[in-house]
């Protein structure tokens, strides 16, 4: 058995598993000893178990990559498991690489648990601002990942932080970046820890701090507030180190008993400087707009509903058929009418010689508003969602451009207009030209399925597919003027 010993980097090891390689020390002949001192007097110098591979050591790039990663990991047995990928892959065993075999399965798992952790330096670790006449670094940070990472995770922020200097210690190593060249420094000497891991108190670095956590409390997101997601997403170990880390527990328990409103009222009411509780839609001009559906809060449906339903249908759609909202089956769904009001909606587009296919399909709120009934959700009519969710169709009418929008509902028609419509009836059945579309307004299907009395039903399904064929004709129409 040889003992190797080298410096504990990546860069030591593959330098002495070079020699090795080279002199033909197979794997089981090697002890790796991450340390500088000489070897034991009493270690034997191991004999070459096979010939050397003949001509220079080539390895795969994805193998070099591998490999880089895998020296990451935290492990009794790091090195020998690269030595021993290596040795069989410069045998020509290409799949002591792959995760098919034992050994590839092993480097493949570290290779993915190390880039899951240097993930993690990006997403959770928190620059401190230092005060400016304590001289620089102008940033710190204190993290403590749960592999070697740092090396691999701190160019990132080079890029990030631009000139501003920085440090990001952990207890094993320390980065340094002075604005223009990136240090790393290991073992992280004592003072450098200590730099890096004042409390906040310690300094006015409290007020970065504080507006951060502001920051957190406002778009902290109790549907995700799910705490094994949240444990899954960022583990728990990092949350002490983390300035809105405290705050974690206090606000899942907060959502769980709801208070999510009052949280996110107050922490943007306090911005001016004045504490003044609002409510959190009148805040919302103070929010950032979201650029996702999913990341909507313009309103408080998103908590209860399952997800955002967005429309459906082809860009190039000249019909637009504007909903009230998702149902049960569209919220679980994540799809427009796809539920019982979709069917009697289709059967009235087939009717009027339209296909699901080629209409545009969308709801003026894109939320499920419920409440619960038995083991039931029961509808809602949405009221106060409609001026937010706006926001939302006017993209879609932005991008659809359609010639026709048909409003199924007094809500739809609402969303339109812009005000309340005193009641359906004096619109029905005369188109309206608005903002150079025309807007049809009829029946909502649901409508449709409630009315008990069969007369009355008929002949509202009747309206309903008379405006539709009307859309029809008059897309078709403009569309010649086109
Ligand atoms: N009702 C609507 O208004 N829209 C849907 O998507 C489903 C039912």
């Amino acid at each position: 058995m040889q003992r190797v010993d080298f410096d504990g980097t990546f860069a030591g090891w593959r330098k002495e598993a070079r020699r090795l390689l080279q002199a033909g020390i197979a794997p089981a002949q090697v002890s790796w000893q991450e340390s500088r001192g000489l070897g034991d007097l009493f270690d034997e110098p191991a004999e070459a178990t096979a010939p050397p591979p003949s001509g220079a050591i080539r390895i795969p790039p994805q193998l070099a990559e591998a490999l880089t990663y895998a020296a990451c990991f935290r492990s009794d047995d790091r090195w020998a498991l690269l030595y021993q990928v290596l040795w069989r892959v410069a045998r020509g065993e290409r799949a002591a690489m792959l995760a098919g075999d034992e050994d590839g399965s092993e480097l493949q798992r570290r290779v993915k648990a190390i880039r899951r952790e240097i993930h993690h330096v990006h997403a959770f670790l928190r620059f401190r601002p230092r005060a400016e006449s304590a001289g620089p670094p102008a940033w710190v940070a204190w993290h403590q990942p749960a592999h070697d990472v740092l090396a691999l995770a701190a160019p990132h922020f080079c890029d990030r932080m631009g000139n501003s200097s920085w440090l990001i210690a952990t207890p094993e190593a320390a980065a340094l970046w002075d604005g223009q060249a990136l240090q790393l420094v290991e073992p992280c000497p004592a003072e450098l820890q200590q730099l890096a891991r004042q409390t906040p108190e310690d300094d006015d670095r409290n007020a970065g701090d504080e507006l951060w956590r502001a920051y957190y409390r406002s778009t902290f997101n109790p549907a995700r507030a799910n705490p094994r997601t949240l444990r899954g997403n960022m583990p728990a170990r990092f949350w002490k180190d983390l300035p809105e880390g405290p705050l974690i527990p206090a606000l899942l328990s907060e959502a769980r008993a709801g208070a999510q409103r009052l949280a996110q009222a107050e922490a943007v009411g306090r911005q001016g400087g004045r504490e003044v509780l609002i409510a959190a839609e009148r805040a919302q001009p103070e929010r950032p707009l979201p650029t996702t559906l999913d990341e909507c809060r313009r309103c408080e449906l998103w908590e209860k509903a399952t997800q955002p339903v967005a429309g459906e249908g082809p860009r190039t759609a000249r019909i637009l058929l504007l909903g009230e909202q998702p149902g049960d089956q569209e919220d679980l769904a994540g799809r427009p009418f796809v539920g019982p009001a979709g069917q009697v909606l289709m059967a009235a587009l087939a009717e009027a010689g339209l296909a699901r296919s080629e209409v545009f399909l969308t709801n003026a709120v894109k939320h499920f508003k419920w409440i619960p009934q038995g083991r039931r959700r029961k509808h809602v009519t949405p009221g106060p969602e409609i001026a937010p969710c706006r926001y939302w169709l006017e993209q879609e009418l932005r991008d659809i451009q359609p010639t026709v929008v048909v409003a199924l509902g007094s809500t739809a028609l609402e969303a339109l207009l812009k005000r309340k419509p005193r009641g359906l009836a004096q619109f029905m059945g005369r188109p309206l030209r608005l903002d150079e579309r025309w807007i049809i307004a009829t029946y909502h299907p649901s409508y449709i399925l409630r009315t008990p009395d069969a007369e009355q039903q008929e002949q509202a399904r009747q309206a309903l597919v008379a405006a539709l064929r009307e859309a029809r004709t008059l897309a078709a129409e403009n569309e010649d003027e086109g």
